[in-house]
């Protein structure tokens, strides 16, 4: 099999580094690029963080172009609870080793689909406006997009509002655009590249807040080498906020399972829904409103996730991540 080509798209973030690491870690993913989009923290962060995740794991090799400052219509509104301010709280590698590309994301973007010689996977792991622009300036390279695969949205609660997940909370308006333009992937053609609709499939929290690791598997990565050393301490703080904010046991490592997805399909059940993007009540703004007993008689638009073999996932994740130097 050669390798699949995809783009990731994110926020860097803890989640996202790690779903760069476990992209660059697996010899079926072939990243063509990185983007950046603000999210977790302000574009700066954001794409300071990218390169220096990619620099830690020896991969500055993969072109990074930064996107979109701010949401399409709202004002930003980051994670820095979450993330800390600079977005990755905790050890990093000193200054990237390289200025990120002078050419915006979008560009990059093009020009890694035109390049391409088979249709790329798009990845998400943050906001949605980058993939807005994709959308509304590109779909005449529809044809090139395998896919989009997104980390975001939610059929039940959400985690940054009681209605809404972070990511389509911060740029309802794009998320709006993208499920607008959005099909069911139809994989049984082999992934025939969509004609006027992206493939989606959403990776949403029903999924991801199962997909989480513990103090213990911090322990288990700490020793296995320079990668493996920094995923423990972003695992230090990430693990700690979401034992105390959530209470929870360990922390959900909501990005990498769209990279674990690509890699075992098998992992993630999912289901094809109608999906909606909430972007007028003050309530429920970035609401994903989706469809699960499709009473609503419109069509599908998105295969979505509701389940994740947690055990295999966290096998993957520790596996991939201790194998890199
Ligand atoms: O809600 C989880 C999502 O928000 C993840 O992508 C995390 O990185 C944050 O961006
Ligand atoms: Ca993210």
């Amino acid at each position: 099999m050669t390798p699949r080509p995809i783009l990731l798209d994110c926020d860097p973030g803890h989640d996202d580094a790690i779903a760069i690491l476990l992209a660059v870690s697996d010899p079926g993913i072939d990243l063509r690029a990185v983007t950046t989009v603000a999210g977790n923290s302000t574009l700066p962060n954001t794409t300071r963080n990218a390169l220096r995740v990619l620099d830690m794991v020896g991969r500055a090799d993969i072109p990074v172009a930064a996107g979109r400052a701010a949401p399409l219509v709202r004002e930003l509104s980051t994670a820095a609870v979450m993330h800390g301010e600079g977005g990755l709280e905790g050890p990093l590698p000193a200054e990237p080793s390289r200025p990120v590309l002078d050419v915006p994301a979008i560009e990059l973007i093009e020009q890694v689909l035109i390049d391409a010689d088979e249709p790329v996977t798009l990845v998400a792991t943050g906001p949605l406006t980058n993939m807005a622009d994709v959308v509304s300036r590109l779909p005449h390279l529809f044809p090139k997009i395998r896919e989009l695969v997104i980390m975001g949205g939610a059929v039940d609660l959400g985690n940054w509002t009681p209605a809404a997940e972070f990511n389509i909370w911060v740029d309802p308006h794009a998320a709006d655009i993208v499920f607008r333009s959005a099909r069911v992937p139809d994989e049984g053609a082999g992934g025939r590249p969509a004609a006027d609709r992206l493939a989606l499939t959403m990776i949403g929290l029903e999924v991801t807040h199962k997909a989480w690791l513990t103090d213990e598997h911090a322990d288990v990565l700490r020793d296995t080498g320079r990668a493996g050393r920094f995923v423990a301490e972003l695992l230090d703080h990430f693990v700690g906020f979401h034992q105390r904010r959530f209470g929870w046991e360990g922390g959900p490592i909501h990005d990498a399972v769209t990279i674990a997805h690509l890699i075992d399909p098998t992992l993630v059940s999912a289901l094809p829904m109608n999906v909606q993007i909430e972007t007028e009540s003050s309530l429920c703004m970035g609401r994903t409103v989706a469809d699960r007993w499709a009473v609503t008689g419109l069509p599908a638009n998105a295969l979505v996730g509701l389940d994740i073999d947690r055990n295999r996932f966290v096998t993957m994740l520790l596996d991939h991540v201790s194998a890199l130097p």
